[in-house]
Formats: C-alpha cells, sequence, structure tokens
C-alpha cells in the first residue's frame, strides 16, 4: 500500500500502525548509511517534517547503498515498531527503486550550507530543514490569518494589483508599461503601477460589509537592501468600520496572538526546529507573548526615552532625536528591546510623517496612527483611524497632490460615512518574527530585492 511519511506518524498517534504491515513510500533521500550488515536509509517525502528509517542489508542491495542524497525513490517492504528506539518506526526494505538520480554536483551535499549560499539555489533550497519548517509555517500562517478573519464574519476582498494610484504616497511605485508608442499611457490612457497597499481599495467595502481584509502581494521600490525590505512581499489589510484607533489595536492584538497560537499547535516539528537551530529561546518568547498584553507609548513619549537614551550614553547612528522625525529602525529596536522588551504599540505620530488618509488628531500636530514594534525588528505592523471628516481630508489630499485621481475615495466621505480603522500586517515580517529568521530573503520562496532576480 502506497502510504505518505505524515500518514505513517498520524496512524502512529492514533495507534493505527500495524506491525508487519507491507507499505510503498516514495520521496527522497535525505541521507544513507550502509556499513557492514546493516544499511540506513533516511527518506523524506515532504508530507511532514520528520523521516522515514529504512533499514537495509548492504551486501542484499549493493544497488541501494549507492543511492545518493537528494535522489528520488520509491522503496517497499514491511514496518516494524520500534519504541525503545530513537524513532518509533522503520521499514525494512524488501525493494527499492530509483526514479531519479543525483549528478555528483548536488549543492546540497554539504550538512549546513550557510544562508547567503542557499539563497543562490532557490529553486533547491525547499529540500533543506530550514526551510522544510519556514515555507510549510508560512503555509500555516496564511491560514491561520484566514481563519481568524473568517471566524470573525470579516468578508475577504481581492483588491487589485495593478493600479492608478500610490497610496502611501512615498513614491515608491514600480510602473506598468507596456510595448508601443507611448509605454507608461497606451494601455489604460493613464499611468498605472503595482500596488503598494490594498487599503484605498478595500475601505469602500468596509463601508459596505463593516469588517474586511485583503491579503495579497505588495508591491514597493525602495532601494533599502536591508534584511527586512523586499520589493515584493505580502500584506494583510483589514478595514473595521464603526470602528476607532482602540478597536483596531484590539483587533492586531487578538490576530497575532491568534496566529501565533495556531502556529504553535499546527507545527509543532518545525517550530522546534526553529528554536533548536535558528533561534534558541523563541519558544518561551512566543509563548510569553501570549500571554501579555502589548504595551502602549505615544511617539512624543517615545521621543523623550529616546532623548534621555542619548543624554545616558547610548549611541544611534542617527543620535539626533527631534520631535517630528521619521524613527529609524534602530530606534523602533531600542524601544522595543530595551524598554518594552516585548511587543510595542507606538501611537500618535506627528501628521507630517504619516500617509494623507490617517486621521487628524485634536491637537492639530498628530494623527490617531499606531505602528506596532517587535523586538529583532521593529515595525511589522502599520495602522491608523481614517479622516472622513470630508473638508480635513480633501485638505490633506490636496496637500499631497493626490485628489484628482481619488475624487471616489473622497466621495466615500459624502456617502454614508462612518468611522474606519485599518492595518497593515507585513506578512514576511510577521513569518520572520515567529521563526526567529532574521533575513527577509529566507522566508519567501522568491525573494525579490534590487539587484536581485535569478529567478
Ligand atoms: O506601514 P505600511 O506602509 O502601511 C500601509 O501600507 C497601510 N496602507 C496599511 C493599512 O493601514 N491598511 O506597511 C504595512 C506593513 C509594515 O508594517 C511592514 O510590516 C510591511 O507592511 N512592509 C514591508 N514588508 C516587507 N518589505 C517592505 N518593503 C515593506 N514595506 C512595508
Ligand atoms: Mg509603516
Amino acid at each position: 500500500m502506497a502510504i505518505e511519511v505524515k500518514k505513517l506518524f498520524d496512524n502512529l498517534k492514533d495507534s493505527k500502525l500495524v506491525e508487519g504491515e507491507e507499505i510503498e513510500v516514495s520521496g527522497w533521500v535525505k541521507t544513507n548509511r550502509p556499513s557492514g550488515q546493516i544499511g540506513f536509509l533516511e527518506l523524506h517525502d515532504g508530507t511532514c517534517f520528520k523521516s522515514l528509517q529504512v533499514v537495509y542489508d548492504p551486501t542484499k542491495a549493493d544497488d541501494v547503498a549507492h543511492f545518493r542524497t537528494g535522489a528520488a525513490i520509491i522503496v517497499r517492504g514491511v514496518l516494524h515498531l520500534t519504541p525503545e528506539l530513537k524513532q518509533p518506526f522503520e521499514l525494512h526494505l524488501s525493494n527499492a527503486t530509483l526514479v531519479g538520480d543525483v549528478d555528483d554536483d548536488y549543492p546540497l551535499q554539504k550538512k549546513r550550507a550557510s544562508f547567503e549560499f542557499l539563497r543562490e539555489q532557490a529553486h533547491l533550497r525547499p529540500r533543506a530543514n530550514t526551510f522544510q519548517a519556514v515555507y510549510r509555517i508560512r503555509s500555516v500562517l496564511a491560514m491561520a490569518i484566514h481563519t481568524f478573519f473568517q471566524e470573525h464574519g470579516f468578508v475577504y476582498v481581492h483588491t487589485p494589483i495593478i493600479t492608478g494610484n500610490d497610496a502611501e504616497g512615498a513614491g515608491q511605485v514600480f510602473t506598468v508599461a507596456t510595448e508601443g508608442k507611448n509605454p507608461y499611457t497606451d494601455f489604460f490612457g493613464c499611468r498605472a503601477s503595482l500596488t503598494v497597499s490594498g487599503q484605498l481599495h478595500v475601505e469602500p467595502f468596509a463601508l459596505a460589509f463593516k469588517n474586511v481584509y485583503t491579503f495579497g502581494p505588495t508591491f514597493r521600490a525602495e532601494k533599502s537592501n536591508t534584511t527586512r525590505h523586499a520589493s515584493e512581499f505580502w500584506m494583510i489589510e483589514p478595514e473595521l468600520a464603526f470602528a476607532h484607533l482602540e478597536e483596531d489595536m484590539e483587533c492586531i492584538e487578538k490576530m497575532l496572538k491568534f496566529c501565533l497560537q495556531y502556529v504553535l499547535e499546527h507545527c509543532p516539528d518545525e517550530m522546534m526546529f526553529c528554536e533548536k537551530f535558528i533561534a534558541p529561546g523563541l519558544l518561551e518568547k512566543l509563548n510569553h507573548v501570549l500571554k501579555s498584553s502589548f504595551q502602549r507609548m505615544t511617539y512624543t513619549e517615545a521621543i523623550e526615552i529616546l532623548k534621555k537614551a542619548v543624554q545616558n550614553s547610548h549611541k544611534f547612528v542617527v543620535n539626533e532625536i527631534n520631535w517630528g522625525m521619521d524613527l529609524q529602525s534602530e530606534h523602533e529596536r531600542y524601544l522595543t528591546e530595551e524598554v518594552a522588551k516585548g511587543p510595542l504599540f507606538l501611537t500618535d505620530y506627528p501628521k507630517e510623517i504619516k500617509a494623507f488618509y490617517m486621521k487628524n488628531n485634536p491637537d492639530g500636530k498628530t494623527v490617531a496612527a499606531c505602528d506596532l514594534l517587535v523586538p529583532g525588528e521593529g515595525e511589522i505592523v502599520g495602522g491608523s483611524e481614517r479622516e472622513v471628516r470630508y473638508d480635513v481630508l480633501k485638505e490633506k489630499m490636496e496637500k499631497a497632490g493626490n485628489e484628482e485621481g481619488l475624487k471616489w475615495y473622497l466621495d466615500l466621505r459624502r456617502f454614508g460615512s462612518a468611522p474606519h480603522a485599518g492595518f497593515g500586517l507585513g506578512f514576511d515580517r510577521f513569518l520572520m518574527y515567529i521563526t526567529g529568521i532574521n533575513n527577509i530573503r529566507d522566508v519567501q520562496p522568491y525573494p525579490r530585492t534590487s539587484n536581485a532576480l535569478k529567478y
């Protein structure tokens, strides 16, 4: 009977594994150690993190003794329960087929190849342990996000990838062009770009369905070349109608905790691997986050704290701290790592450094925004309550110079407008936080950054 390795472990858990049963398993050789009368071949089939131990007699199966790491094979044999050994069961080989051999220059020979090396092997690295863990967690995390929102009655909206606006107004768009005389305008009759955010397109749906979310790819032509910026990344953007900044932050905290819990429950082996080989202390950190409330601090308070840190001889690269400045990642990390020692909401930023759609606070200087900062990374969520006063928004749009193309967005404030708030969670950054991986290039299947498009 052909069976997958995951099913074998599931059966073991349900006490349904039958001693002496004949089975067939297909997969890839992970390790192969023939010695004398007994050989051990570790077979990985990708259906779960664990492998199947295949035991054989090299004197009788000379071909099997020569199977190489990475080769695709099919094995048949008899199951033996081995509760006394490290692995709870093994397959005693009766017959094996080599389906796809491996050339000598197979790049994944070495036990511990560096992340940098593996980045150049994006077509093969899914087979390496780290990426088996990371990519499966990535898949499960996506499911966690949908589960959370669907269970809370949010409607999933597919916002467009091609758009005519730059929602964030940061000028980091990739332009969409076609072949022809006027490559930028021939097709749509106006300039088009890849979306930097689904927010402006999802807000109208919040004013129709109340609670909605987008979850899709987002593009930014940032040449930052940091470990946290990619040109293409996935973002979750919920929008809640009849909600203010407070409800927005409650939603962020509830969603993040739900997803953490979900991954810990659904990927115990993968998470244990991350704990052991990627970020020791990870599980304790995540479990602590689950149990504690996220702290909050206003931008103005944060500036005071940073100024004090500098007075007390802390050295930042950008060491001049002024109210009104855009915080650098080093400042964010200081606040979340040294001060809060955990996730931290920073709220009420100066309006000059935030996007036009954020609601002006009564103080005339700040907006009702919140960023969630986490240790090791800095910002992973950016959110805000939206400006819903027609005149105020119009003025902000005029100032930002985007009134022309976004008349429909302003119109929402004339037709049954209601307070609403939302946020954007960087999916890849959240995955980094959960796995302890510290470069965004190592949580994306095919990372896109400037000067890197091999795949
Ligand atoms: O703070 P941002 O720019 O917020 C928005 O786009 C809003 N429209 C969200 C909203 O209110 N609906 O981006 C949100 C998050 C960031 O906190 C970060 O986690 C992630 O998106 N992000 C990136 N992730 C990877 N690479 C990049 N270049 C990123 N830029 C932003
Ligand atoms: Mg932001």
